[in-house]
């Protein structure tokens, strides 16, 4: 796992968008696996910005989102479909047939997981993953005893959840009680993990997934066991590591050749 420890979530999401330029500059059919929560709002603006000042260039892009509500049409206002479109894809030149997000509607949703499993496979596996951490340590809607070897498929949310998830939810309506996710040996296939963490909120989850004990009780502690995790974080939310002043250390020591550009 890197950690890496930046000021505030504006440093951390230009940081996180360069990563992900250099990714698909250096492949530009990258499968990019996306995530949503309030988390890549900042993130989704600066490769915005990149695409509009720097010619970022998504049009042979593939993307695959993490997760939806079961129940939800893509139309809904409050569905991923909608967060994604509205907040990313309609403002840069990704082509609408490589976007892949589980439909929540779906009439059969055990085959929808296979075929979305099948697709990923198909796309040659994801190149980076995209991540945010839900406050008790969940990964796409992976909560808490999640088989850590899952593959895409029905989930119940906690209340947890529900609640912290309202405030992106119009209307005061229902938050659905299901969710459709990608699983965590899923999540675990991706080549690179980028997963991005800021506010005092999120400091006991970073806590754990970093230095905790490997365990299904807060799925994201399996990020230690994968080959290529990259934890973007900010002051707050690093704020109860034991070891952040090692991990600002091997940063600030990282080889040129090493380092993001
Ligand atoms: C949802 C998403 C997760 C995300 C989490 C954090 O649960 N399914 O992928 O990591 O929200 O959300 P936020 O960024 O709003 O804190």
């Amino acid at each position: 796992m890197e950690i890496i420890i930046e000021r505030d979530k504006e440093t951390g999401s230009k940081l996180a968008a360069r990563i992900i330029a250099s990714q698909i500059k250096k492949k530009p059919d990258s499968v990019l696996g996306l995530a949503t929560g309030s988390t890549q709002l900042t993130l989704y603006k600066e490769l915005i910005e990149l695409h509009k000042t720097e010619e970022l260039d998504f049009s042979s892009v593939i993307s695959f989102n993490l997760d939806e509500y079961v129940g939800l049409s893509p139309e809904h206002k409050s569905s991923y479909h909608s967060y994604m479109w509205n907040n990313f894809f309609n403002h840069i030149n990704i082509k609408n047939h490589r976007v892949h997000i589980p439909n929540g509607i779906a009439p059969d949703i055990e085959d929808h997981c296979k075929q979305y499993e099948g697709a990923i496979k198909a796309a040659g596996g994801i190149d980076l993953q995209l991540l945010g951490i839900g406050s008790d340590g969940h990964i796409g809607f992976n909560e808490p005893t999640s088989s850590l070897s899952s593959r895409t498929r029905i989930k119940t949310l906690t209340q947890k959840t529900i609640m912290d998830n309202s405030p992106l939810f119009k209307d005061n309506e229902e938050i659905p009680r299901h969710v459709i996710t990608m699983g965590v040996g899923t999540i675990m296939e991706s080549k690179t993990c980028l997963l991005l963490a800021f506010g005092k909120q999120k400091a006991e989850a970073v806590k754990l997934m970093v230095e905790g004990p490997i365990s299904s009780d807060a799925p994201a502690t399996i990020l230690q066991m994968h080959q290529k995790a990259i934890i973007i974080i900010d002051e707050e939310a690093a704020s109860s590591l034991k070891r952040a002043d090692y991990y600002k250390w091997v940063y600030s020591n990282k080889p040129d050749w090493q380092k993001y550009s």
